[in-house]
């Protein structure tokens, strides 16, 4: 069997499944994604924890790098690195799953990618939920001084001072052992309090707070929809698991679908 969308050719299992998250999101009035960094995995961007080899923590020690012992203890070598990442963003585009999403305008985007290719794609900055912050702006270490900026991507500046308070400024993401942005955090678990259906897209969902979105959605009466090429991403507890890069999957299965005609 084939789904034939956009060219995509889908095996009858995976078709059929298709076929199940598509009548499930048909009754859905309250859809909302949850997405990883396999949304941008497409578009050229590394994911973290993957089985491929240039994963990024296969290849680095995120305590060196994304924790705030880590930038204390080397700060030239992280917002090096955080540089190093930043110029693959400068050159990459929002891929085919991106824009199915920018196509359903009134749906929440909750993410825990730092990267800007939902907004690239067409949602709506007020509609992008990120739990980890933005790669695209820096902030003041001294959480004090809140002093934050954009930087350009294709020439991110070395390490230098907060021109507020003279602390060491650093990409305005998440480390680990660091809260989430509190009102972001709230907004998405409010959302998670009620809704129909949340889509769980290219992640490993391992990482917490964030990952327990999807069991709160869960206990809160919301089906799951998880699209993941890998088969381990099906104990994420969902309804219906859809093996398939998003790229290729999200464009199927929301193709036809629109969230705004669905009161
Ligand atoms: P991970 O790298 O942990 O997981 C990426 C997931 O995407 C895996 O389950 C892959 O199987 C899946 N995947 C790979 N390619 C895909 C594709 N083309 N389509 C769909 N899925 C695909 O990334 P996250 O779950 O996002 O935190 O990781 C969570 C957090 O851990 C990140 O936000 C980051 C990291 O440390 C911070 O930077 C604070």
């Amino acid at each position: 069997m084939s789904e034939g969308n956009l060219g995509v050719e889908f095996d009858a299992a995976v078709g059929a499944k298709l076929g199940q998250a598509r009548r499930i999101l048909n009754r859905c009035n309250r859809v909302a994604a949850f997405s990883g960094a396999g949304l941008s995995a497409e578009s050229g961007l590394p994911t973290f924890r993957d089985s491929e080899p240039d994963a990024l923590w296969s290849r680095y020690d995120p305590m060196e790098l994304a924790s705030v012992s880590g930038f204390e203890a080397n700060p030239v070598r992280v917002i090096d690195w955080y540089n190093w990442r930043r110029a693959n963003y400068a050159g990459v585009q929002p891929n085919a799953a991106h824009r199915a999403l920018a196509a359903q305008s009134r749906m929440i985007q909750i993410t825990q990618n730092v990267d800007d290719l939902l907004e690239r794609a067409g949602v709506p900055r007020q509609q992008v939920y990120h739990l980890h912050g933005s790669i695209l702006r820096d902030r003041c270490q001294n959480s004090a001084c809140e002093y934050n900026e954009r930087i350009d991507p294709a020439s991110p500046q070395p390490l230098r001072s907060c021109p507020h308070c003279g602390a060491h400024m650093r990409p305005a993401v998440v480390w680990f052992g660091e809260n989430l942005p509190q009102a972001i955090w709230d907004r998405a678990q409010g959302l998670c309090l009620a809704l129909d259906c949340l889509l769980v897209i290219g992640t490993s969902a391992t990482v917490y707070p964030a990952a327990g979105l999807i069991e709160l959605a869960r206990q809160c009466g919301s089906r799951v929809i998880v699209v993941n090429p890998d088969p381990r991403a099906a104990a994420d507890g969902g309804d219906v698991y859809l093996a398939g890069s998003a790229a290729a999957v999200l464009p199927a299965l929301l193709e036809g679908f629109d969230l705004a005609s669905h009161s």
